[in-house]
């Protein structure tokens, strides 16, 4: 039976007030900010100026600026309704920024770029008409073929750069000179391939996109010359390069065990053995008694722990200032009934005969840390 859609419509337009209908963007720019205030405005102009003829809209993912950031692209929004701002809080990372601004989007092509800049914007007239009119799912702004540069680069930074590049190759299903580029268009149905693999762990979001891809993307490189920040300051930081490892890590064995189970795992044998070194210490040099001294080696690795955990297992939910001591008061009940779970399991399972007295203590850890894990997961490091 055929719908007789036509004329249920035209029914409905004469119900209510004719509205006109503007037809959405064909390009979205996602734009990730973090305090980014003296770069919002010029960057909008200048895409105002080169995509001339282009319908297009601007979404900056702000991670809770404190620099008036957002206040800024509001101001901007208002005189110019292409540009929107998606806030974020208690999140931090440039890749799960571009990820969720991707999402909140609906254009069908997708570009990537940073606030500052950096990147040439005069390269996206070109990019789009790639994506338009080759068969093309992927364009890559690239610093690493003729005609691209890294601008003023140290060398310690291109060196860093370039080390960077080569782990990257260890899980990339593609040939690509620059996977190290935040610059990039994408078709959105090529990224909706990818989404639901992606780790969107730190700063490579390309690298991820790329290796998460069940089929290798079809890609172009074009070349453009990295330049220098317009104001404002990096957020490149040592975390920056552990995020990527981590990153890497989760490509390769994410799909079997998750990397945050591993580092949290890895954490805690620390501080079995920060445990073993201190309560040593207080007996043997401080000359404690035994119980002083197994209390004092407990709460100093299970601070210890927590801090670690803070810092390199949760580094995009990092708790900071107060929420870092009620984070770990929680750590400290969650890991104590873990505790209670270990050696409760591990007695049992002692007591039964059932098992040697290796193997059940090994069932009591791995009892009790699973539960510190999942638990600490939701309770001490829960998402906004
Ligand atoms: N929302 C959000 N959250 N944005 C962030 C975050 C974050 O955690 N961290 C950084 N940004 C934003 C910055 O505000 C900026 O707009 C952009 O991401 C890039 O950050 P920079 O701090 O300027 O990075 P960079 O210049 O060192 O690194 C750039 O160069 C690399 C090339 O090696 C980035 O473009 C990378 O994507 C690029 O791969
Ligand atoms: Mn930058």
């Amino acid at each position: 039976m055929a719908l007789d859609v036509g004329s249920s419509v035209a029914v409905g337009a004469a119900a209510e007030p004719a509205r006109p209908l503007q037809a959405g963007p064909e390009l979205t720019l996602v734009i990730p900010t973090m305090n980014e205030r003296g770069n919002v405005a010029e960057l909008v102009g200048r895409l105002d100026r080169v995509l001339a003829g282009v319908a297009w809209e601007a979404i900056f993912v702000d991670d809770d600026s404190t620099d008036g950031t957002r206040d800024e692209v509001r101001r901007l929004s208002l005189a110019d309704g292409r540009v929107r701002c998606l806030h974020r809080i208690g999140r931090r990372g440039l890749s799960s920024a571009c990820i969720e601004g991707i999402q909140a989007s609906q254009a069908p092509l997708v570009a990537v770029m940073d606030a500052d800049l950096q990147h040439d914007e005069a390269l996206l007239p070109a990019m789009l008409a790639c994506l338009k009119h080759e068969p093309y799912d992927l364009v890559v702004g690239s610093r690493y073929i003729e005609g691209g540069g890294l601008g003023d680069w140290n060398k310690r930074r291109a060196n860093i750069s370039g080390l960077a590049t080569r782990l990257g190759r260890l899980v990339l299903k593609t040939q690509i000179a620059d996977p190290m580029s935040g610059f990039f268009m994408i078709r959105r149905d090529a990224f909706d391939r990818a989404v639901r693999s992606m780790s969107a762990v730190g700063f490579k979001i390309l690298v991820d996109l790329l290796a998460s891809s069940p089929k290798p993307l079809r890609l172009k490189e074009l070349p453009y010359e990295f330049r220098l920040r317009h104001t404002g300051e990096s957020k490149l930081d040592a975390f920056v390069a552990w995020e990527y490892l981590v990153l890497l890590a989760d490509k390769l064995i994410g799909p079997y065990i998750p990397v945050r189970f591993v580092l949290f795992s890895i954490v805690g044998g620390v501080g079995v053995v920060a445990h073993l070194v201190i309560l040593g210490l207080a007996l043997n040099i401080a000359h404690l008694s035994f119980a002083v001294s197994q209390g004092l080696a407990a709460g100093l690795a299970m601070i210890g722990n927590f801090t670690l955990n803070n810092f390199l297992t949760y580094s995009d939910r990092r708790l900071k200032g107060w929420d870092f001591l009620k984070g770990l008061v929680t750590f400290a009940l969650v890991c104590g009934v873990g505790y209670a779970g270990n050696v409760g399991v591990a007695n049992y399972l002692f007591a039964s005969n059932s098992s040697s007295w290796w193997l059940a203590g090994i069932a009591g850890a791995a009892i009790g840390s699973v539960w510190n894990y999942a638990v600490s997961s939701v309770v001490t490091w829960k998402r906004k």
